[in-house]
């Protein structure tokens, strides 16, 4: 892995503020961080151009204002301040590199959980994280003995820091055993999700995946890759409750998000699919996702926005 790159500044509450700078009192950490929400956005260079683009960034924004919304924070900051902010603030770190882009909205408190302020104070900072896409990154996952957060307890439509112990519960397990990753059940024992990403079975040529209303964060990969599965390789996808059985049944899987990118699953508790090698599809899938987020791909240049000088 290349050297980390040189963080120089972060972009708080409507300020390029130098790296530095951006400070919080110590006592704020735990109370602070109940009510906060975030997104997370790759930005990747066009090897042909060197121009770096952002990867689906107003459908994150969007995202990031919703998970604000839900949560009961007022936020000062439209979708274009949002987005003129990134670019911004991608531009002052100058990266010549692949980068990973995190909003984050929190509320001042001075307790664990009661509202005491309605404000959301709004942070973003930019960071390297080397993209996997096109490397031989595959995954031995298992399904997790932990259960998903469900919609009227701590709904995982919303990508709240609180929901993410749900998420190091079944990493930690995971790891713990020996596996890469976990897949988390419903409470009704229904397939739903990783602790950050979406799940792809295929099943006799079609991709199956868990709808929105099965414990999932609303990913914004799975769309992407719904909808280039369909136009770009002539692949039925299927939204539908999926059995736990149906995970040992599949020819194929793949987990798919921003930060996981498009990765092969090989096995799942130690059960092969197929001959144990990823698929075919799911190599055809992690390709074209490849060449889309890049640029290479011209097609669906509607999702890559331009950071330019
Ligand atoms: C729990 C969870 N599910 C799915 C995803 C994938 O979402 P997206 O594709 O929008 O990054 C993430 C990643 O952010 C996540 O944390």
């Amino acid at each position: 892995m290349a050297e980390s790159m040189n963080l120089a500044s972060v972009w708080w509450d409507g300020k390029i503020t130098p790296w530095e700078d951006a400070t919080i009192h110590v006592t704020q950490i735990g109370t602070a961080s109940v009510s906060s929400v975030f997104e997370g956005i790759r930005a990747y260079l066009n090897p042909n151009t060197n121009e770096l683009n952002v990867f689906q960034l107003d459908a994150h924004l969007k995202r990031f204002l919703q998970s604000i919304r839900l949560v009961r924070l007022e936020c000062d900051y439209s979708l274009q301040d949002l987005h003129d902010a990134v670019v911004s603030l991608v531009r002052d770190n100058d990266p010549d590199r692949d980068v990973y882009i995190r909003p984050f909205a929190y509320a001042e408190s001075r307790t664990f959980g009661a509202a005491t302020s309605t404000l959301a104070h709004v942070i973003i900072h930019v960071t390297d994280w080397d993209s996997k896409l096109k490397t031989d990154t595959v995954s031995h996952s298992c399904v997790s003995s932990w259960t998903r957060l469900t919609d009227n307890q701590m709904a995982p439509r919303v990508k709240a820091s609180a929901n993410y112990l749900n998420s190091r519960y079944a990493n930690e397990e995971a790891k713990r055993n020996g596996y890469d990753h976990a897949i988390l059940l419903t409470p009704q024992g229904k397939v739903a999700e990783g602790p950050g990403m979406c799940l792809m079975l295929v099943r006799d040529g079609k991709i199956i995946t868990p709808s929105v209303t099965s414990g999932i964060l609303e990913s914004i990969t799975r769309e992407t890759v719904m909808q280039l599965a369909r136009e770009a390789l002539g692949v039925q996808v299927i939204e539908r409750e999926v059995d736990r059985t149906e995970l040992y049944a599949a020819d194929e899987a793949f987990f798919c998000g921003t930060g996981i990118e498009v990765v092969p699953i090989v096995t799942i508790d130690r059960l092969k699919l197929g001959d144990g090698n990823p698929g075919e599809i799911s190599k055809k899938m992690q390709s074209c996702y490849h060449d889309v987020v890049r640029g290479i791909e011209t097609r669906y240049g509607e999702w890559r926005t331009k950071i330019g000088d």
